[in-house]
């Protein structure tokens, strides 16, 4: 809800209050933010209040009722340069006149129903409004008359997730042009605490690694320059305040819906205010605005709990399932894929193919995805990128001859691609080398042998619409891996559509503009975006894109840092998560084939490996893994998941289901230990009085793990790595402990459950957990009722 009562704006969702107030110096006041209030007339006890100027400092008007007022020490909505205000600023105008000075006054407010009213003239994904979740926004008109300039800030709120969206639009009513040097999307300034700042950092294949850093004083900043929002800090940043858990403390989240080069900075002044900004990243932005002209900044996110990390988290999954994704897919169930890049790169025939396929109908699996390689004649990286036409030669048939075959099999069919990419050596190239971005003259830098094309340019993106309309209607297909493989470098338009200072903005609303019109024309196919894996895993893909390819790292002890660094901020859903081969591609780590599932089942499930080579224990294995994953698959995709523990020694994840009634637990143990205590099963968010079943999901156990230590129970002697303990671990495996506890939902929140001892190198019955390195058990929990 949004109320104005005098000067003051007090916007409330659910939980979290968000108080305005228009001083008498007519700039804005950030009074309150946080946890919900309840304010009757008593706004002043919320203002700055100051008698005396500070010490060197400079005061707005001496003259004026608010005299003494130094800005540099009140919380603002949005700060200008020239108002003696010293913190990290939001906006920098370069006028007409070259001066950088800008006074934006308050002059007028709208509030109204639904999102903001303009949301479509942006050009830009922003958040959707819903049924269930009704939207309002607050515009608040600034004005700087001696430049004839308008500042709008919006304000969206959505009460159910309890989000409050921001953004700003600068309009030129001036006869020059303005040029914007820096423009963020949100300003948000509140009284310090000691807050922990907790940001989602990495490169390719270990992307969003949580790191934590205690905010004292100056300012701490993350971005992203590579064109994309990259893998080395992701836009969603998370506040919390020391001694916050996973369940209880103040929490702020701030993310932005926006696929490009973005910054963060969060600054804590020397007179005790925090302040938090999130945009555009202003490295080579200069972007004119001419006479009449406006410019819209993208859309950033905020929220606030007081449940923890767990509760923004909740926040943010719920808003993107509900404001974010293309609401046909909202709650729906995600098929389970079977891809063929780590299973044949580029090595493939339509026989293999066919191999992949029947035997991925016989495991249960649901939609097939053919990766890189099946056009031009790319038989490795180095070629064919812009040439999207079938390679028949070497798929044996048409693409759609293919698809019939695949889906005859009663197997959906995925294709991958790249339309972002040009290759070198390429039909495209060869015909227009200038849609590649390059600086002329100048040596080109490639990024694995390829360019990126130049979105800005019109021409080019009217081409690849053009030609990915053709092959989607060529073949009943189902899902597009939207595939990007390279930064950017030398941002450069030889279409002369872009200025250099306009180009990376401008690439970014070029490649919305080519998604906006291929998902309007297919809205029943799944896409799902992909950068080298997670170089690009924000809001702006997932308004077109429900689910991204989380990272090519697939071992399953890398995917646990990653995946629970990308929980925080997106929903399990969001994510990819395949069962790859072992040794893993990317590590050269032995995990076993549980662990791998029981990791992957915590996102949208898919296997990438070479199926036809399985032994007759794996196939059984992924058969009841996939049976499994079937029965919970709603839990797993849309379960409220919680990050239950994380110590050096355990992970706990759980989903929980909406009612409460169910509910499945990942414990993750990275390294065995020998000689030590039970772990203890702890759950979260389950209803106190009911009585529950829990029990341990049965894995398989190698005889492999055991090495020669099988001889003590096995009646003949079976040789480490020798022929009959690779012929029996191919048909044969130990079953794990049976586990099995009814037991109410506050002993399982508030005691635990001591499992089973773990094999401790004694010995070993069936009681006991045989947990080595990288083990894995998942406890499906489900509420028995009473007749
Ligand atoms: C990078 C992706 O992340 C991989 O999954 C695969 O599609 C390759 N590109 C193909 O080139």
């Amino acid at each position: 809800m949004i109320t104005r009562k005098n000067n003051i704006f007090h916007i409330t969702t659910q939980k979290l209050s968000y108080i305005i107030g228009i001083r008498a110096d007519k700039y804005l006041e950030n009074l309150y933010f946080g946890q919900k209030i309840n304010v009757q007339n008593d706004y002043l006890a919320l203002a700055e209040k100051t008698a005396f100027p500070y010490g060197y400092s400079v005061v707005i008007n001496e003259k004026d009722k608010d005299k003494n007022i130094t800005l540099d020490n009140i919380c603002l909505e949005y700060s200008f340069h020239g108002t003696g205000d010293y913190r990290n600023l939001p906006l920098l105008l370069k006028m007409h006149d070259n001066t950088y000075s800008s006074r934006f006054e308050y002059d007028s407010f709208k509030i109204y129903e639904g999102i903001y009213k303009d949301s479509d003239k942006t050009h830009l994904p922003h958040a959707r409004d819903n049924k269930n979740d009704k939207a309002e926004t607050l515009e608040i008109t600034l004005k700087d008359d001696f430049y004839h300039l308008e500042l709008r800030l919006i304000y969206t709120v959505f009460s159910a997730c309890d989000v409050i969206t921001r953004r700003c639009v600068l309009v030129n009513h001036d006869k020059e042009t303005v040029t914007i040097e820096k423009m963020m999307s949100l300003q948000l300034d509140i009284p310090k605490k000691d807050y922990i700042l907790s940001t989602f950092d990495g490169l390719w294949a270990r992307e969003r690694h949580q790191n934590d850093k205690e905010l004292i004083s100056g300012s701490y900043m993350i971005e992203s320059l590579n064109g994309t929002s990259s893998n080395r800090h992701n836009p969603f940043i998370l506040l919390s305040t020391k001694g916050t858990t996973q369940e209880v403390g103040e929490c702020i989240g701030v993310n932005l819906v926006y696929s490009g080069n973005h910054k963060e900075i969060v600054e804590v002044s020397e007179y005790g205010k925090l302040r938090i900004l999130s945009g555009i990243n202003d490295t080579c932005f200069s972007y004119p605005v001419k006479k009449e002209e406006v410019f819209y900044t993208p859309e950033a996110v905020l929220t606030f709990s007081c449940d923890g990390k767990n509760g923004v988290s909740k926040n943010m999954h719920d808003f993107v399932l509900n404001h974010v994704i293309p609401p046909q897919f909202a709650y729906k169930e995600r098929p389970i894929l079977i891809n063929n890049w780590e299973a044949t790169y580029f090595n493939f025939n339509q026989s293999k193919i066919m191999g992949l396929v029947k035997e991925a109908k016989h495991l249960g699996m649901e939609l097939f995805v053919l990766d890189d390689g099946w056009f031009g004649e790319r038989n490795d990286d180095t070629s064919s990128l812009g040439d999207w036409t079938v390679n028949e030669k070497k798929l044996g048939c048409s693409l759609r001859t293919l698809v019939e075959k695949v889906n005859k099999q009663g197997i959906e069919f995925g294709i991958w691609l790249e339309p972002e990419m040009v290759s070198e050596n390429s039909k495209l190239y060869r015909e227009h080398s200038d849609w590649a971005i390059a600086i002329p003259g100048r040596k080109t830098y490639l990024g694995r042998n390829q360019m990126v094309l130049d979105y800005t340019n019109q021409k080019v993106r009217d081409y690849i619409v053009g030609i990915i309309k053709e092959l989607l209607h060529s073949a009943n297909i189902s899902y597009v891996k939207w595939d990007m493989n390279r930064p950017i470098s030398d941002a450069f338009s030889n279409a002369g559509s872009a200025t250099p200072g306009e180009f990376y903005h401008k690439y970014v609303l070029g490649l919305y503009e080519v998604m906006e019109k291929l998902t309007k024309e297919f809205p029943e196919v799944l896409f799902e975006g992909c950068s080298s894996g997670g170089n690009r895993f924000d809001l702006g893909m997932l308004y077109y894109m429900p689910q991204i390819w989380t990272s090519d790292d697939t071992d399953a002890q890398e995917r646990i840092q990653i995946q629970s660094g990308t929980s925080y901020g997106y929903p399990l859903s969001g994510m990819g998560a395949h069962v790859s081969a072992s040794p893993n591609h990317q590590t050269l780590r032995n995990t076993s084939l549980d662990t791998r599932f029981q990791v992957a089942c915590f996102g949208n499930l898919g296997y990438e490996l070479d199926i036809t080579k399985l032994t007759t224990v794996e196939k059984k294995i992924i058969k009841g893994q996939i049976e499994f994953y079937k029965q919970y698959r709603a839990l797993f995709q849309y379960g409220e998941f919680k990050r239950v523990l994380s110590d050096n020694e355990h992970i706990i994840w759980q989903v929980t289901s909406k009612d409460k009634s169910k509910a499945i637990s990942l414990l993750y143990r990275p390294y065995a230990k020998p000689n030590d205590s039970a772990d203890i099963l702890y759950a979260k968010g389950l209803k106190e009085d009911a009585m529950y079943r829990v029990h341990a999901r049965e894995v398989a156990i190698s005889i492999k793990e055991f090495g020669n230590l099988i001889n003590q129970i096995s009646p003949i002697s079976i040789k480490e790595e020798g022929i009959l303990q690779s012929a029996v671990n191919k048909v044969y495996t130990l079953k794990s402990e049976k586990e099995e506890y009814i037991v109410s939902g506050s002993l399982l929140m508030y005691a635990g459950i001591k499992l089973k001892q773990r094999f401790i190198g004694i010995g070993h019955n069936e009681d006991t957990r045989v947990m080595g390195d990288f083990s894995s058990r998942l406890y499906v929990i489900e509420e028995v009722k009473s007749k």
